[in-house]
């Protein structure tokens, strides 16, 4: 069977029948946004950087750590997911990760994901010749201290190579559950139809 596609050549051409083809394959292309996700974070797999565990371990301690302290699911998608823009944003990765998770998390935790960068930097930028308190610039914001907690107890402290952190196995589910229900999505009426 051949698949429906659109007939408009430009967009200005389009009907609404074309734009009920588009809408009817949408919903299976956003299905799989896990998966593409779950791929993606594995890129992350045997990347060390130099640090002491590669990137997808420090994934899986990061949410291994926030979910044995009882975080909920969404903080613990957002621990795994935090640094996945590593691969394509390598001057900005929070920000990717804050994008990606940006339709499916409340804002305080889309704020986490969007800064860690800056309030990590208090471990280490000083080694770096560079300020170590960049994020006294937040100071005083509604979700300063979560993201200063979030960096002290699981990602600063998520480079334990002795550390049996849970396998991705056990954060798919979670992942899919997740991404499953977009609450802030321009698209919201296509993604979510009554
Ligand atoms: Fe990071
Ligand atoms: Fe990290």
């Amino acid at each position: 069977m051949t698949e429906q596609r659109a007939q408009f050549s430009s967009m200005k051409e389009g009907t609404a029948a074309d734009w009920s083809i588009i809408g009817s394959h949408f919903m299976d292309y956003a299905a799989g946004l896990p998966d593409r996700v779950l791929t993606h974070l594995k890129l992350l797999d045997g990347d060390y950087g130099g640090f002491p565990v590669d990137r997808l371990q420090h994934s899986l301690q990061t949410a291994t750590r926030a979910h044995q302290a009882g975080e909920s699911e969404s903080y613990v998608v957002m621990a795994l997911l935090h640094d996945i823009g590593d691969t394509l944003g390598s001057y900005n990765h929070p920000e990717i990760a804050a994008a990606i998770l940006k339709p499916f998390v409340d804002e305080k935790l889309h704020w986490i994901s969007e800064q860690h960068g800056i309030f990590q930097g208090y471990y280490f930028f000083h080694h770096l010749g560079m300020n170590r308190d960049m994020r006294e610039a937040f100071r005083g914001h509604e979700h300063f201290e979560d993201t200063a907690r979030f960096c002290e107890l699981y990602d600063q402290s998520a480079f334990d190579p002795a550390y049996e952190n849970a396998p991705l196995d056990f954060f798919e589910p979670m992942v899919r559950r997740v991404f499953a229900r977009p609450l802030n999505t321009l698209y919201k009426a296509v993604a979510q139809p009554a």
